[in-house]
């Protein structure tokens, strides 16, 4: 039951007007407070604590309040009652979002032939998060891997296999399109030297730039040989994204459709965009220009066709909008990159606008903070490269091990995994997505405080009492609770309120903040209320268990929200 929403409705419908509620930190005065009477003391006409005390007496009228009182000026603090809250745990949920939408999610977008590395882990990780919360709301989600497959970095590839291997076929003038060329399959890790080598070059080299441009020129019109070797290694690529995916135990995505496929609609696009008159000349470019009078920052015009005729990063997003508005049609598009791409998103926003695609307000762009070592800079390996995903994963696994090992813990290969991959999730989730962050990889993995461990050891605890107590209680005569029942009661009933301001806020740190607050409760209920114990009378181990069970329930799809495993030992 969505606690909030329960009283919050029956207390409208008693006054007849619209009291917003508060949730007290300190629930020593009352669950809830409002201050409807402050509020509308003046409309009434009247003196807001009379007001008040007129409020307070209606409500406790209500079947579910125990108590009200009145403080300062006129707030109102209202109780529950604890029957109330004991069996609102056994109450069905509901369903959630007042107002289900079709959202394509717009995360992950890796690049062909670039590993992914530690600017990737934000898309992925909070990104596959907001898909579940959203779809645990009731929404259509759609979510895309806008691969970057049909830019310039493409063409640095082929140039780069070129000068390596000038006598393979791609390269020949009587090359066969035919044949099949599965043979010149190369490892992903030598794949993944290509494209920094090549970058590396292009930029000291002007005659090899000029070869990587002319070829993503050709690549794009359909050059057949460049074609057939994009064709093997672009699957090595998928590939090796799958496997992160897998590793990180995110959702499949719905598509890897990204700029390639966005790019077979430049036709209609560049008509559309001619026709609307959109489209200006600007030194040998294509450009839009998205300026708007009342800005007050600058707003350069988007590139459409750079001067060389080639398609841009800001072409393929807008072929992208059209794509999926002639596709899925979408009534929300949410974009999740690095904070630094906020620019081309203002602008490909306007554009939507400035051709009707999409209204403004229904395409969202979150931008994430940066991720940081303990020296407070972008993190690096200790050689000062950029950290790829795979070794970061490397080095969390490794803490754990050694956390395990020291602690004298016999756990498995597949527990220390899922004690890993939690350190690494949680740690990203639980901080404010739009700041940056520090990562250590050894305090992650603590099995205490703020953790991913700490939550998973949680929920290993209570799952082992309720195996322990085997089929769950049946009859059970409410007595009374205790406060650590209640207060564990409480933040039990207020999980769907968190889970849907965690997506009005786009803040997925929420449902970790929540995962952890319960564990917190969880722990000082377990220490406090024992359940299994001799001397516990048959009703009070009845009701407990219940509580205990609700608690597992919730805290498990927190932990599934997060995507997250919870291994059977710990
Ligand atoms: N591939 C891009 C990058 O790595 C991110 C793409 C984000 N999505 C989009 N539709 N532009 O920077």
């Amino acid at each position: 039951m969505n606690l909030y929403k329960y009283v919050s409705d029956a207390i409208n419908e008693k006054l007849g007007f619209v009291a917003k509620l508060d949730v007290p930190r300190n629930r020593e005065f009352g669950d809830f407070a409002t201050n409807a009477a402050m509020v509308n003391a003046k409309i009434l006409g009247k003196n807001p604590r009379e007001l008040a005390g007129e409020i307070a007496n209606s409500l406790r009228e209500l079947d579910f309040v125990a108590d009200t009182s009145i403080a300062g000026p006129g707030f109102i603090n209202i109780k529950i009652k604890d029957e109330f809250l004991f069996n609102a745990l056994s109450a069905a949920p509901e369903p959630m979002a007042q107002k289900t939408e079709i959202i394509d999610m717009d995360y992950g977008a890796y690049n062909v032939a670039k590993s992914l590395h530690i600017g990737h882990l934000r898309t992925s990780i909070v990104g596959d998060t907001l898909n579940r919360i959203a779809r645990a709301l009731g929404h259509k989600t759609i979510s895309y891997n806008h691969i970057g497959d049909w830019g310039r970095s493409m063409g640095l590839i082929i140039a780069w296999i070129e000068r390596i291997h000038p006598e393979w076929p791609f390269f020949s003038p009587d090359f066969d399109p035919a044949r099949d060329y599965s043979e010149y399959a190369m490892p992903v890790s030598e794949l993944d030297t290509y494209y920094p080598s090549a970058a590396a070059l292009a930029k000291t080299d002007d005659a090899f730039m000029d070869r990587a441009r002319l070829i993503t020129a050709e690549l794009q019109r359909g050059h057949p040989g460049y074609l057939a070797l994009y064709n093997v290694f672009m699957p090595i690529s998928l590939a090796a994204m799958d496997e992160i995916i897998n590793k990180l135990n995110m959702l499949p995505f719905d598509n890897n459709l990204g700029e390639r496929n966005a790019a077979r609609y430049e036709e209609p696009v560049e008509k559309m965009l001619i026709d609307m008159g959109l489209i200006e000349h600007s030194d040998g470019a294509e450009v839009i220009v998205v300026k708007k009078d009342t800005d007050n920052a600058p707003m350069p015009p988007i590139m459409f066709h750079n001067s060389r005729g080639a398609t841009t990063y800001d072409a393929t997003d807008i072929m992208a909008l059209y794509y999926r508005k002639i596709t899925d049609n979408p009534d929300r598009i949410i974009y999740l990159t690095d904070s630094r791409q906020k620019l081309h998103f203002q602008q490909l926003f306007r554009v939507a606008e400035l051709t009707g695609l999409f209204p403004a307000d229904r395409l969202e762009h979150i931008g994430y903070g940066t991720i940081n070592g303990t020296d407070g800079k972008p993190f690096k390996t200790r050689d000062g490269n950029a950290a790829g995903l795979a070794d970061i994963m490397q080095m969390v696994n490794d803490a754990v091990r050694t956390r395990v090992a020291e602690s004298g813990k016999d756990l498995n290969d597949e527990t220390i995994d899922a004690i890993a991959l939690a350190a690494l999730k949680f740690n990203d989730l639980v901080h404010d997505l739009r700041s940056d962050y520090i990562f250590d990889p050894t305090s992650v993995t603590s099995f205490e405080g703020r953790t991913g461990p700490y939550i998973l050891y949680t929920a290993v605890r209570i799952s082992k009492v309720l195996n322990r107590a085997g089929t769950s209680a049946q009859n059970v005569q409410f007595m009374k609770l205790g406060a650590d029942e209640r207060n564990l009661i409480m933040e039990i009933l207020d999980f769907d309120r968190t889970l849907r301001s965690a997506f009005d806020n786009r803040a997925t740190d929420m449902i970790a903040n929540y995962a952890y607050d319960l564990c917190q409760l969880i722990n000082t209920f377990y220490h406090n209320c024992p359940i299994l114990r001799d001397d516990v009378d048959e009703n009070t181990r009845a009701m407990r268990l219940n509580i205990a069970n609700a608690a597992y329930t919730v805290l498990a799809r927190a932990i599934d929200l997060m995507g997250l495993k919870i291994p059977s030992q710990m």
